[in-house]
């Protein structure tokens, strides 16, 4: 299969870290029960996800239970808790029976002088504390800087160098407001896995709409983990969408994952009807128009041979979607003929126009042709009224 990458990432094997249930659950007016939030948790591990982060367990009892029941679930991929660099937040985590505790602090100036109130030194020590505790409880430990994109990069590998001395096993780079550029983030990437030798994760938000983008960016650079969220859900604009990294890591990169991509529009779907946030139909891979096509042109060459008006190293089969043909007032013969030999409906040529200038005629004036009307127009013209 031919890849559209000059990067060297062809059978890579790349992990995904999905926040849906907690970075996700902070889009404003999202508020998941924990029903649904254990429903989304075994769809997320029939997906095969590498690691769910459950929750925030020091926000609430609530949040806590929930994130406890995640952990005791016997699922097989790795269930993380979030926490602070302080003990209440880590204990709250460890209590909860995760395997992994994503523990972070602010360390850009903007937000360690306003919302910290820490000095640089201050916030070098409560990491490595934070690390070397949530090690010595034996969980895994991924330590993020937050506002990483927004720090000064030799305070920023500082301390990156200090939690790795600690023991941590994975650094997350967060762009938290979503200001990184694509070339930004290679450069960033690039940099810190040269100054650090643990695995790098990146956690990117949709700020300008390039939250994909700087994800596979950070990956070009040597990032080994990607954190997404279902439908792209999370604070403000949110973070990068989980079925748009994997499919562009394994169509366009060649990159390997754990996902079994074929439950990605079930598994949007889900995150859909449970959060009420729906995807517009242009959504790329798992939005209603996706694999659906209108114009004669498209239709024509479609029925062909599909790869000639969709991207063929993703076909709708590989995310569980469907392919569509469209009847509007861009449609040519072609597209008719099939869908009226679904019907069991053989017009000849002369007849054939007629039916498609009176479909034409009817979407012209706004209206969407479904099965009946087509059924309707091909009686009519066939004589069968
Ligand atoms: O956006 C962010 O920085 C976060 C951190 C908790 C990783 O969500
Ligand atoms: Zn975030």
């Amino acid at each position: 299969m031919a890849f559209y990458s000059d990067e060297p990432l062809i059978g890579k094997h790349k992990t995904i870290f999905d926040t849906t249930l907690r970075d996700g659950e902070q889009t404003p007016g999202v508020s998941l029960t924990n029903e649904q939030k254990l429903k989304i948790a075994r769809q997320l591990d029939k997906l095969g996800v590498d690691v769910l982060e459950a929750g925030f367990p020091i926000s609430s009892e609530g949040e806590k239970q929930n994130v406890r029941a995640i952990a005791s679930e016997g699922l097989s991929l790795d269930v993380c808790g979030l926490a602070r660099v302080l003990q209440k937040d880590l204990d709250a985590c460890i209590d909860c029976g995760v395997d992994m505790v994503h523990t972070f602090v602010s360390t850009s100036d903007i937000q360690r002088i306003h919302t910290i109130k820490k000095t640089r030194e201050e916030v070098v020590s409560m990491a490595v504390n934070a690390v070397e505790y949530i090690k010595d409880h034996g969980a895994k430990c991924m330590f993020s800087a937050m506002d990483a994109t927004r720090t000064d990069l030799d305070y920023l590998i500082e301390v990156f160098k200090a939690v790795e001395g600690a023991g941590c096993d994975i650094i997350n780079v967060p762009d938290t407001v979503g200001v990184m550029s694509p070339s930004g983030m290679y450069r960033l990437i690039s940099q810190v896995h040269s100054n650090v030798n643990i695995p790098i994760d990146v956690h990117c938000h949709n700020d300008f709409g390039i939250a994909v983008a700087n994800s596979l960016m950070a990956v070009e650079a040597g990032a080994s983990q990607v954190q997404v969220t279902v439908n792209g859900i999370g604070e403000r604009a949110g973070n990068a969408n989980l079925a748009q990294v994997v499919m562009c890591l394994q169509s366009i990169y060649g990159v390997k994952t754990n996902i079994n991509t074929e439950y990605l529009l079930e598994t949007s779907k889900m995150v859909e009807n449970f959060t009420g946030i729906h995807m517009p139909p242009n959504t790329p891979i798992v939005g209603d128009n996706a694999f659906a096509h209108e114009s004669g042109i498209h239709t024509h060459g479609v029925l062909e041979k599909a790869d000639t008006f969709e991207p063929g190293i993703m076909t709708p089969e590989m995310v569980g979607h469907r392919r569509r043909i469209v009847l509007g007032k861009h449609a040519g013969k072609h597209a008719v003929k099939q869908s009226l030999s679904e019907i069991g409906i053989q017009p000849t040529e002369e007849q054939l126009d007629e039916i498609l200038s009176r479909i034409k005629t009817i979407a012209n004036r706004g209206k969407r042709i479904c099965d009946a009307d087509l059924h309707a127009v091909a009686s009519a013209v066939l004589g069968k009224n």
